[in-house]
């Protein structure tokens, strides 16, 4: 079973696993694996949708109390995860239709996931399905006003200034793209506006507890397209949960 998406995953997964989840993204380094550990610290069970090769379903591991399943549609990329990051179970499946029963989860974490997924609703409401009243739900997503397509650094007037300017796509226009993230790496995206995002969340019951923008605060990790993330944020963080009564 794969899809038109796994098929782009499966081919970029060679990419992916060295340009991005080799450890030394500063994302995840400052604020994805440190936040994770922190939020799911007490969880038994969770699982990492989407999990790509691994990365943080195998540090979440770190508490040796938690449980971890990594899905994702891509084989490829859970073969580097079997190969790179030995641990949590890894299973291929479609985050729309997810192959457990109701309620055996108490974590979920989708991490820059939700913006390659072309069916949001049953995504969501899988998620919802899968955990346990009073589960948590993480979802991590590339920006979607600063990360909107087209949207990136622009040069400042004045270049003795390190401020930093920020030209923002058409962020009300939601759109399916095949966005080339890099020389010739084409990756499916579904730009959403954050009200879509919060509202789909909220439509499936579930409430939202906090919401981050995290700054990138190592000025020496702040390059290329991540240029402004003192002060312009790559991610927004939803934390969730599912209310103990329906
Ligand atoms: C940008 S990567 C993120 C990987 C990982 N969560 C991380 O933070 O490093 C997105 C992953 O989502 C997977 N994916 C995309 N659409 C999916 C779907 N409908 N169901 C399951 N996985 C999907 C892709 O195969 C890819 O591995």
């Amino acid at each position: 079973m794969n899809s038109e998406s796994g098929k782009i995953w499966d081919e970029n997964s060679s990419w992916w696993f060295e340009n991005v989840a080799n450890g030394n993204f500063h994302e995840y380094l400052e604020i994805i694996v440190p936040l994770s550990k922190e939020l799911f610290v007490q969880k038994k069970l969770i699982l990492d949708l989407g999990t790509g090769s691994g990365i943080l379903a195998k540090r979440i591991m770190g508490n040796l109390a938690t449980k971890v399943v990594g899905l994702d549609l891509s084989l490829m990329q859970l073969q580097k995860a079997a190969e790179n990051n030995l641990g949590p179970s890894y299973l291929q499946s479609n985050s729309a239709e997810l192959p457990f029963k109701s309620g055996v989860f108490d974590g979920v974490l989708a991490s820059m996931v939700l913006e390659h997924v072309g069916n949001l609703q049953n995504t969501v409401e899988e998620i919802s399905r899968v955990l346990q009243p009073s589960g948590l739900f993480v979802a991590v997503i590339n920006h979607p006003v600063f990360q909107t397509p087209g949207s990136g650094p622009v040069s400042a007037h004045n270049s003795d200034s390190d401020e930093i300017g920020w030209k923002v796509g058409n962020y009300l226009i939601e759109s399916s793209e095949v966005e080339e993230i890099s020389d010739g790496i084409y990756i499916p995206y579904e730009h959403r506006t954050i009200s879509t995002y919060l509202n789909t969340f909220l439509e499936h019951g579930f409430q939202l507890q906090r919401v981050l923008e995290p700054a990138i605060v190592d000025k020496n990790k702040v390059t290329g397209n991540n240029q402004g993330g003192r002060t312009i944020p790559r991610l927004l963080v939803a934390i969730l949960e599912k209310p103990l009564f329906a």
